[in-house]
């Protein structure tokens, strides 16, 4: 079970010099594209060639396929068309070349996109790619999101060798994920954020090779989509006047007093699901109901329970709030249905998120209408009610065909027959729904959601209760052992979810999301037996972030690998050894015994740290990883001691 399972009750607590900027189009499709030019070059760590996610299968072979001004790119199909091109902007944008993309027989020396060769049989298949890198080609094989997917991979393994020619080293990989829904969640309605950011969140995704874009969209706090039919959504809904300074509980000190909204018009909305299906992503929408609903009711207070309900203010801070959609009135159902059908409209997902999460049922209970309603439907109770209204709603959205997704609150009082559970309260929930035979996504929060902790609170940013290290990240397994293996069929997928009540800029949801997306990603698609942290955040995980940090996104800069914080040592006849190794490829790390915060002052890195300490006294170490762009890692502090502790206090 969850140790937080009311997360928004719980608390309350510059884009970066990127190129990216708000309103500018990327020229070129991905982040990853740039992600290995200026800090990669050397040696490739010859077992996972440093691939996140790992891939099914790697056999590295000798040698080395070198692009450059002789080498042609070759499609197969009109439909391999679009990789051949991404392949040929990238190169451009990483030499200056402009290799010609060619429809035909292969010859050699040449980059070969085909859909011809893998035939897909179910969902993980159409996803599956195969590549072969021979000295004189390189053949990626794959249908649609594969043959993108063995793309990615593949501007993952290129190197630049000179400034005008690449090198990829020889292998043979196969690739599929493990799971077939790989979700990512941004809650824009807590805070919003651009669409310029919401963009670049995507191309993250597809360049770990996530597939579904969850877009939070309704909240107490904020409407944040365009519906034609009621204009007042994003008129009233969309606002609020003051914002919550972090956490009711641990701040004290009230509101901002900065006005806070915005929504996404249609056009914009219809942009984004094209920008991410263009990556091979769905983009999910999530309308909150019956409950996290406020900002509609201020805009459409008739849609509250009993007579003139009304008039409501929109909320200011976190919580769970108790005025809900009424149950009882079909007014209600008139309007969701009306937003639902624009919604389903703009989003051509299999899915619809219609949240079902923190619904009190304080209201109803007070309520004529929604007693008329437990009457006559010959409802036990309100949770039976809830079930009514999911259900209602689910058979709504089944008539369109599409399907229902719901927090996992939904199974109480009994669970709509087709819906799909999303368990956020940690397993509980999504294991009783896959006993039930109900598909499952397991976003549990005491893993894998990205507004928890990733350090020591005292050194990070204001997040929510709880730590969710990069290691707890990784170390999640969303098919958990106590299902059969026919019950773990229904455990179609996981997601990532960041929830941005203390997340209110866009460099603060960066950095809550890096690296922590890259371990997600591994949970997400890598087989379990594949997994490794140690090779993941020692080899492969280094050379991503200085890909990152070269690009100027705001991340976590983990601590310097071996630095033992927080730790006491007993000395034991032999002078103290401490090995050192960077998160961050071409970071430093600095230390120094003042017990105070390192800097760039101190002692740098160099080799392994002697530490000899007299009979009687203790040396203090401290660490700090600073990166090429000047990020700087939290600081780690290690007491070795020739004494008993309580002789040193
Ligand atoms: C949730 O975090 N309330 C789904
Ligand atoms: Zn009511």
């Amino acid at each position: 079970m969850s140790t937080y399972p009311h997360r928004r009750l719980q608390q309350a607590s510059s884009p970066a010099g990127f190129a990216w900027q708000p309103g500018m189009k990327l020229s070129i499709l991905l982040f990853a594209f740039l992600c290995f030019t200026h800090t990669c070059i050397g040696q490739w760590n010859d077992s996972s060639l440093n691939i996140i996610p790992a891939p099914k299968s790697i056999q590295k072979t000798n040698g080395t396929f070198t692009i450059s001004s002789a080498t042609s790119i070759f499609y197969a199909e009109k439909e391999d068309q679009a990789t051949a091109v991404l392949c040929r902007d990238y190169i451009k944008q990483l030499t200056g070349l402009n290799l010609p993309v060619k429809q035909g027989a292969v010859k050699s020396n040449a980059i070969v996109f085909s859909s011809k060769g893998l035939q897909p049989t179910n969902a993980i298949d159409s996803e599956a790619y195969r590549m072969e890198i021979k000295p004189a080609s390189v053949v990626v094989t794959g249908k649609n999101a594969g043959l993108f997917y063995g793309f990615q991979t593949l501007i993952q393994l290129i190197r630049k060798a000179s400034a005008t020619s690449l090198q990829i080293p020889c292998t043979v990989i196969d690739d599929a994920p493990r799971f077939r829904y790989r979700g990512l969640h941004l809650d824009v309605a807590l805070h919003m954020f651009p669409v310029w950011f919401v963009k670049r969140y995507i191309d993250l995704m597809a360049t770990y090779k996530l597939n579904t874009f969850h877009w939070h969209l309704t909240e107490d706090q904020g409407w944040r989509i365009e519906i034609k039919k009621y204009p007042e959504l994003t008129k009233s809904g969309a606002w609020r006047a003051q914002t919550l300074i972090g956490s009711a509980q641990l701040n004290p000190m009230g509101y901002d007093s900065i006005p806070h909204g915005g929504f996404y018009t249609q056009e914009e909305v219809k942009d984004m699901v094209k920008y991410a299906a263009d990556r091979h992503i769905t983009v999910l929408p999530e309308i909150e109901l019956p409950g996290h609903c406020i900002s509609a009711l201020v805009a459409y207070p008739y849609l509250g329970c009993g007579d003139n309900p009304g008039p409501y203010k929109m909320i200011e801070s976190w919580g769970i709030y108790e005025d809900v959609f009424c149950a009882g009135k079909e007014t209600t159902f008139k309007f969701l249905e009306d937003v639902l059908t624009e919604v389903m409209e703009l989003f051509p997902s299999g899915y619809i998120h219609i949240g079902g999460d923190e619904v009190p049922k304080t209201r109803w209970k007070t309520c004529k209408y929604c007693q008329q309603r437990i009457k006559d439907q010959l409802l036990k109770d309100e949770h039976e009610l809830q079930n009514y209204f999911v259900s209602r709603i689910e058979k709504f959205v089944n008539s369109k065909g599409r399907s229902i997704i719901g927090w996992d609150e939904i199974l109480e009082g009994g669970l709509a027959p087709n819906a799909t559970v999303m368990s956020w309260r940690g397993e509980a929930g999504g294991l009783a729904a896959a006993k039930m035979n109900h598909d499952v996504i397991m976003a549990p929060n005491d893993y894998i959601y990205f507004d928890h902790y990733q350090g020591k609170p005292s050194q990070e940013p204001l997040g929510f209760p709880g730590l969710n290290s990069l290691a707890r990240v990784y170390s999640y397994d969303p098919q958990s052992p106590t299902l059969t293996p026919e019950q773990q069929k229904y455990i179609i997928g996981t997601e990532a979810c960041l929830w941005t009540e203390y997340v209110s800029t866009t460099a603060k949801a960066e950095y809550m999301l890096l690296p922590r997306l890259l371990a997600f990603s591994e949970i997400a698609w890598s087989a379990r037996d594949r997994k490794n942290f140690n090779d993941f955040q020692e080899l492969r995980l280094p050379v991503h972030l200085a890909a990152i940090d070269s690009l100027g996104l705001v991340y976590r800069v983990p601590t310097a690998i071996g630095a033992n914080d927080d730790q006491t040592f007993q000395y034991k006849g032999e002078p103290f050894r401490v090995e050192l190794r960077s998160p961050v490829k071409g970071a430093k790390i600095f230390y120094n015994f003042d017990d105070i915060d390192p800097r760039e002052t101190d002692y740098e890195y160099t080799g392994p740290i002697i530490i000899r300490v007299p009979n009687g006294e203790k040396r203090i170490l401290r660490t700090i990883v600073i990166t090429p762009s000047g990020k700087r890692s939290n600081v780690t502090r290690t007491v070795f001691l020739n004494s008993k502790p309580s002789a040193l206090k």
